[in-house]
């Protein structure tokens, strides 16, 4: 393997630690403890599973921590008139509410109804169009993870060929927005782009969001690119797996992240450092 192994668990480790000293300095200075409120309506195990983590990264790190857990059978309007009182709740600084959800619900509804000021997801539309302008706003948190394990590799992102790989609303659009803030040439692939394979081989990095298992192979990355793997997909085997083909894609790039191990734990900090950030911001 040539690649260097970009670890993520180190990463938001270091991270976490600076935010704790954020904490006790919003504590010390304003009596303020930052708080996050996650609701999870229904029992998709896989949601279950990000907010019993992201429940623990609070505590970690000194948090107010709060989940409010729905039936699915949970009309809109009931769950719209939780996030008001959320809204409303001066010891909650963040409001996220974890996708996906029921059928019956329309997300972006759901999403307008949390505060701008607490909207640490950065899903609304305020935050969308604040991150197109580059002004003052909430990032998305994987994203905001992806920059941040990239430029723990010392590379420059400035002038650099990036391609996304996938153009969803919460990872790929943003992804491509925030490597154009920092002056990347960026292309955005998905599952219709023509000559993938040739566009991909091109770039110097590669963040891969595509929500398909192994998809990105050697013959696709440049020698030396940093690879960002954002997939987690569960084989028939149980196995969880990334985007890209780890074993050959290390062969060739010069940094990888694992999946697990990569992307994950940093897109749970981030949601804190956000927390963190609307506390200091909006706090009082
Ligand atoms: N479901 C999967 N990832 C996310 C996320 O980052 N935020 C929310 N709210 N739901 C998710």
């Amino acid at each position: 393997m040539s690649a260097q192994v970009i670890d993520g668990k180190a990463l938001a480790e270091k991270i976490r630690e600076e935010l704790k000293g954020r904490v006790a300095k919003l504590q010390q200075e304003k009596g303020v403890t930052p708080g996050l409120a996650v609701i999870i309506v229904g029992e998709n195990p896989a949601s279950v599973v990000y907010v019993r983590n992201k429940e623990k990264g609070c505590q970690d790190v000194g948090f107010n921590s709060r989940v409010i857990r729905l039936p699915e059978s949970t009309t809109q309007a009931e769950l719209l008139e939780q996030i008001e009182l959320l809204n409303n709740d001066k010891d909650m600084h963040g409001i996220l509410v974890q996708l996906p959800l029921p059928a019956h619900m329309d997300d972006l509804a759901v999403i307008e109804a949390i505060s701008p000021t607490k909207d640490v997801d950065g899903f609304s539309l305020l935050s969308t169009g604040s991150l197109m302008v580059g002004s003052e706003g909430f990032v998305p948190c994987t994203p905001k993870g992806c920059i941040a394990l990239i430029e723990s590799t010392g590379t420059s992102i400035q002038g650099k060929d990036a391609v996304v790989i996938g153009r969803s609303n919460i990872v790929g659009k943003p992804a491509a927005m925030l490597l154009l803030q920092k002056s990347a040439t960026v292309t955005v692939t998905h599952s219709k782009t023509a000559n993938l394979k040739e566009v991909c081989a091109r770039a110097d990095i590669i963040v891969a969001a595509i929500g398909k298992s192994e998809f990105v192979t050697a013959d696709m990355v440049k020698p030396g690119a940093v690879v960002i793997d954002v997939g987690i997909n569960r084989g028939d085997d149980g196995k969880i797996r990334g985007d890209v083909k780890y074993d050959e894609v290390a062969e060739v790039a010069g940094f990888i992240t694992p999946v697990p191990g990569g992307v994950g734990p940093m897109t749970i900090t981030m949601l804190l450092e956000n927390t963190v950030e609307a506390a200091e911001r909006y706090g009082c």
